[in-house]
């Protein structure tokens, strides 16, 4: 028989029942935490209890952080609008980039890129600081000693058994940073999730997938809260917000003017 066009070893029905990673889904019902549950999505097995506690903490760690991110902006925009909830979540996920949730990712291939290779540290950072290159998860606009974040995800992979390899190589890079650079460049909180999901044995392609996941609930929280305390169309600038940067008023060519 030809193979079939569409493939996949995440779930199935039989005999009408939903089975998930081989596991019929009723039976993780009630038995599995949402984290769980994700983990065996995402990884194909159940987690450890170690692994589920991780998990639990990093999608915690990123579920919110103030309206001021791009992805609230755009959630809150487009429900004023005038579009309904799910519209304003997907407007929000669409906001994720390189400067938003993107460098998780980023820094996940860098460190696994990095421990993979063998290359002094030294000279990996060289690399970066004499090209100009931003070293992905390091450096944050307001934390400049240190980022809470980290400290708190470090301190618990360290009690559940994940800081491994990847975790030393991101401590490394701090380190070296600050050697070469005079200047402390923090290990940011997408640095430390990077670090530790590295060491959890995670792909680096699934690095935006950790924050979609985690941070969703933030912007349902935003979308909703935007239809119920804000009217449509509050979400304007006025006068004073912006600057106009274009020519001055003219005339349209007479050649131009038709009516
Ligand atoms: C987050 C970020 C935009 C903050 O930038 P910033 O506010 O300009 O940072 P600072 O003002 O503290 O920068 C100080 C210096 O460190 C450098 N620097 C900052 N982050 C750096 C990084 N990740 N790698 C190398 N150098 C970095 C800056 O270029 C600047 O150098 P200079 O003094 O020679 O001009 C930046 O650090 C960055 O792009 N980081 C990588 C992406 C990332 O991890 N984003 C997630 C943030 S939670």
């Amino acid at each position: 028989m030809a193979d079939k066009k569409w493939k996949t070893a995440i779930s199935t029905h039989v005999n009408h029942e939903p089975y998930v990673r081989g596991y019929r889904l009723l039976d993780l019902v009630g038995n599995l935490t949402f984290s769980e549950a994700i983990y065996l999505l995402l990884k194909g097995e159940l987690p450890s209890e170690a692994e589920a506690k991780m998990m639990d903490a990093i999608f915690v760690s990123v579920i919110e952080h103030s309206i001021a991110p791009p992805s609230v902006i755009a959630t809150r925009a487009v429900i004023s609008g005038g579009n309904s909830l799910n519209v304003g979540v997907g407007a929000g996920v669409l906001a994720f980039g390189s400067a938003h949730g993107g460098a998780l990712e980023d820094a996940m291939k860098f460190m696994q890129e990095g421990v993979k290779s063998n290359r002094p540290v030294e000279e990996i950072v060289k690399e970066y600081l004499s090209q100009k290159k931003p070293i992905p998860g390091y450096g944050h606009r307001y934390y400049k000693e240190f980022d809470p974040r980290t400290k708190r995800l470090f301190e618990l992979a360290e009690k559940y058994g994940f800081c491994k390899e990847h975790c030393e190589f991101a401590k490394k890079v701090e380190e070296e940073i600050y050697k070469q650079k005079g200047k402390r460049i923090v290990l940011n909180v997408d640095g430390a999730i990077a670090a530790i999901t590295s060491d959890m044995g995670f792909d680096w392609r699934l690095g935006k997938g950790f924050f979609i996941i985690g941070r969703v609930p933030g912007l349902v929280a935003h979308a909703y809260e935007e239809l119920t305390q804000e009217k449509p169309f509050s979400k304007r600038l006025s006068e004073e917000e912006y600057e106009y940067t274009g020519v001055e008023p003219r005339e349209l060519p007479p050649e131009r003017k038709k009516v």
